[in-house]
C-alpha cells in the first residue's frame, strides 16, 4: 500500500482522532454482532501500546441528519469497554465546546467514544467547517473504518484533509491495511483458476463490478436475486420474482460479453408468497409459474457450482444466493459457504449479508478473509478508488 499507516508516524502521548466503522447490529439496545468492534482492535492496543489518548468517532445507521435515541453509541462503547477490558467514555455529541473541553483533558491512555457523526447533516456532506471542527480535537488522524472508505463524507475524506491543513498526519488504520493488502491481492494478482460468486437481490448495484470481474476471473457464479434479471434477459418468464426491468438491456449484453464465463442457476427454490411458510417447490428457472417467486438456488445449482469451484485457487464471494433469513430459503447459501470452508483456495467474502451468513454457520474462522466491508469490498472488486484510502498521507 502506498499509503502511511500508524505504524509510520509517532504517536507517543499524541491526541488521537480514529474513525472506525462501529456501525453494528443492534438488538434490544445491545450490540448483536461485534465483529466489526474486534476488527478495530488491533489499532486501539498499538496506540494505546504508544500511550495516546484514543477518540473514536463512527457512523451508526442512517438517521439522516438528526438525533436518533436508538442509534446513539452508547451499547457500542459499553461492548468496547468489556473487550479492552478498561473504561471507555462516551460523550454526547461529536463536535462542539462540551467535546473540545473533554479532549483537551484527556490522558495518556483514555478512550473516548465520539456520538454517531450521522446525527449532523454536515457528515454525509463533507462540509468542510464540521471537518475542521473534528480535525481540531486531535493531533493525528487515522481511517481504521474501512467499511465506510467508500463513503466520502466529513468524518471519513474532510477531516484527512483538514488534518493535513493544520499540519497533522493522516493515515490508515492497521484494519484498512490488512483488508486492502488481502482484497488487493485478489483484485491484482489472483491465482487462478478464480472463481467469484455474486448474488443478492440486485443487479444495479453490481453491473461494474460483473464487469470488473468478467476481465478477470475464470468464472463467475451468479446467484441470488439478481440472478432474475439474467433469466428475463434470456427470455425465461420467472413468475412474480424480483426482476430490474430497467438493468435488462445491461443484463443481456453482460451475457453476450461473458461468452462461457457466467454460471448461472439450473434451478431455483420457488415458493408462492415471499414467507418462510409458504409452498415451495424446486424447478428448472424457465418454469416459474404466474404468481411464484425465487427465492433460492437449487440444489443441482448447488453441484453445478461445486464443480466449478473444486480446482479454483481463488475464491471472492460477494451477496447470499437466497434469502437467507428464512431457514426455508437458506440451503443454498450455506452449502456455498460449506463449499467454500472445505476449498484449497484463498477464499475471501464480502462483507454485510454474505460475512453474516458465513458467521451464521460458524465458518468464518475457515475463510482465508471475511472482509468487514459490505459496499467497500464490492467498490474496491471493481476496482474503483475507495475516497476515505485516496486521501490519506501518501508514503
Ligand atoms: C456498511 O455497513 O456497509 C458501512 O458501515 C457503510 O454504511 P452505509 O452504507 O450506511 O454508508
Amino acid at each position: 500500500m502506498n499509503k502511511k499507516t500508524i505504524r509510520d508516524v509517532d504517536l507517543q502521548g499524541k491526541r488521537v482522532l480514529i474513525r472506525v466503522d462501529f456501525n453494528v447490529p443492534l438488538k434490544e439496545g445491545e450490540v448483536a454482532d461485534d465483529t466489526r468492534i474486534q476488527a478495530a482492535l488491533p489499532t486501539i492496543r498499538h496506540l494505546l501500546d504508544q500511550d495516546a489518548a484514543v477518540i473514536l468517532m463512527s457512523h451508526l445507521g442512517r438517521p439522516k441528519g438528526a438525533v436518533v435515541d436508538e442509534l446513539r453509541m452508547d451499547p457500542v462503547a459499553a461492548r468496547l469497554s468489556e473487550l479492552l477490558d478498561r473504561p471507555v467514555s462516551k460523550l454526547d455529541d461529536c463536535v462542539g465546546p462540551q467535546v473540545e473541553q473533554a479532549v483537551a483533558e484527556m490522558e495518556a491512555g483514555q478512550i473516548i467514544v465520539l456520538e454517531n457523526t450521522r446525527f449532523h447533516p454536515e457528515e454525509k456532506a463533507d462540509d468542510v467547517d464540521f471537518a475542521r471542527q473534528l480535525a481540531a480535537l486531535a493531533d493525528v488522524y487515522v481511517n481504521d473504518a474501512f467499511g465506510a472508505t467508500h463513503r466520502a463524507h466529513a468524518s471519513t475524506v474532510g477531516v484527512a484533509q483538514a488534518m493535513r491543513d493544520k499540519g497533522g498526519a493522516a493515515v490508515a488504520g492497521l484494519l484498512v491495511e490488512e483488508e486492502l493488502r488481502l482484497l488487493g491481492k485478489a483484485v491484482d494478482d489472483p491465482e487462478h483458476p478464480f472463481v467469484a460468486i455474486l448474488g443478492g437481490a440486485k443487479i444495479s448495484d453490481k453491473i461494474s463490478v460483473v464487469e470488473s470481474l468478467l476481465g478477470t476471473c475464470d468464472r463467475l457464479l451468479i446467484g441470488g436475486g439478481m440472478a432474475n434479471t439474467f433469466f428475463r434477459a434470456m427470455g425465461y418468464q420467472v413468475g412474480d420474482s424480483l426482476v430490474e426491468e430497467d438493468s435488462v438491456p445491461t443484463a443481456k449484453s453482460l451475457l453476450d460479453q461473458a461468452g462461457g464465463k457466467l454460471v448461472l442457476p439450473v434451478d431455483v427454490v420457488i415458493a408462492d408468497a415471499f414467507d418462510n411458510d409458504a409452498q415451495s417447490n424446486v424447478v428448472a428457472p424457465n418454469e416459474v409459474p404466474e404468481g411464484w417467486q425465487i427465492l433460492d438456488i437449487g440444489p443441482k445449482t448447488v453441484a453445478t457450482f461445486e464443480s466449478a469451484l473444486k480446482s479454483a485457487k481463488t475464491v471472492t464471494w460477494n451477496g447470499p444466493l437466497g434469502v437467507f433469513e428464512m431457514p426455508t430459503f437458506a440451503a443454498g447459501t450455506f452449502d456455498i459457504a460449506r463449499l467454500l470452508a472445505q476449498l484449497d483456495a484463498v477464499t475471501i467474502v464480502g462483507g454485510g449479508e454474505s460475512a453474516a451468513a458465513v458467521q451464521q454457520v460458524g465458518l468464518a474462522d475457515q475463510m482465508t478473509h471475511v472482509s468487514t466491508g459490505g459496499g467497500a469490498s464490492l467498490q474496491f472488486l471493481e476496482g474503483k478508488p475507495l475516497p476515505g484510502v485516496e486521501v490519506l498521507d501518501d508514503k
